[in-house]
């Protein structure tokens, strides 16, 4: 999808975390054309650091850091090395996320549960709380969170994550209005369906349920991760210092 908007950010340091594929390399890539330097987390190095040399080829200055954001002390670490490389945090993409297993409510276990809302809900927190400890300090900052169409309205059989991403609002909310004085805007983005490997996922990798998911949207189509970066690095520029505490839907109208 072509794109005619375009965006310097020379000087700033952005961080992506999932950054690996989907949704948040596609943010990776589009801070990275922009001329941010860019923090790339995720619980998979390997994949990470192939990014970023991929990313550091074409001059992007790149950090990667393997980060499991469920885990409190790893995203502290995360947040430190980002401060010592770099000096400051300027813009905060926390997209990591997980998808629950389609299933009945009464038939989700326990460790189900407490992977997703762990990942999705406390992975986020976790990450806002080190991210706006520096940006307190700096004067300024940024951050946009992941929500979902499915944190907007119910989703049949994945009340996990439908729930996870509902409270990414709530937490986004409150938080925006906690800082909005401080010069910290926080906001949400809630894609539709995506093409990435998590809608793989979703669909079983059938071309028929996708088609079939696809007609769900009055856009008939499904977003590409790009057209779900560009709204990132908007929600980041001076073309939106008002906005503050939204969720912003990127769905192809679905939820309208
Ligand atoms: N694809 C869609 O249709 C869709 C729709 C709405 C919202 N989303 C959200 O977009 C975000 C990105 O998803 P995507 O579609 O690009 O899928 P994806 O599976 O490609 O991306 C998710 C990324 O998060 C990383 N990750 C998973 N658990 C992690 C953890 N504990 N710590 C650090 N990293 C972890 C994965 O390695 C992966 O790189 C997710 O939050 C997802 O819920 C996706």
């Amino acid at each position: 999808m072509d794109s005619d908007v375009s965006y310097n950010y020379q000087g700033k340091v952005a961080l992506v975390t999932g950054a690996a594929s989907g949704i948040g390399l596609a943010t990776a890539k589009a801070f990275a054309v922009a001329g941010a330097a860019v923090v790339l987390a995720g619980n998979n190095l390997g994949d990470i650091q192939k990014v970023a040399k991929e990313l550091a080829e074409n001059g992007t200055q790149v950090l990667a850091i393997e980060c499991d954001v469920a885990s409190e002390d790893q995203v502290k670490n995360m947040i430190a090395k980002t401060i010592e490389v770099f000096g400051k945090l300027d813009f905060a993409y926390n997209n990591a996320g997980v998808m629950s297993r389609n299933t009945e409510t009464s038939d989700l276990t326990t460790d189900e549960w407490n992977l997703v809302i762990g990942v999705n809900l406390s992975g986020v927190r976790n990450c806002m709380k080190y991210q706006l400890l520096q940006m307190k300090q700096q004067g300024h900052g940024v951050i946009i969170n992941c929500s979902s169409m499915g944190g907007l309205r119910g989703a049949k059989g994945l009340s996990a994550y439908s729930a996870s991403k509902f409270a990414v609002l709530g937490l986004t909310r409150s938080a925006a209005l906690e800082y909005a004085e401080q010069g910290i805007r926080i906001n949400a983005i809630c894609p539709g369906f995506v093409h990435t490997p998590m809608e793989q996922t979703v669909s079983g990798g059938s071309l028929d349920v996708l088609t079939e998911m696809a007609k769900m949207v009055p856009a008939k189509r499904f977003c590409e991760p790009e057209e779900i970066a560009d709204s990132v690095l908007w929600l980041c520029s001076s073309g939106a210092t008002m906005v503050i505490g939204q969720s912003l839907a990127i769905d192809g109208g679905i939820t309208t």
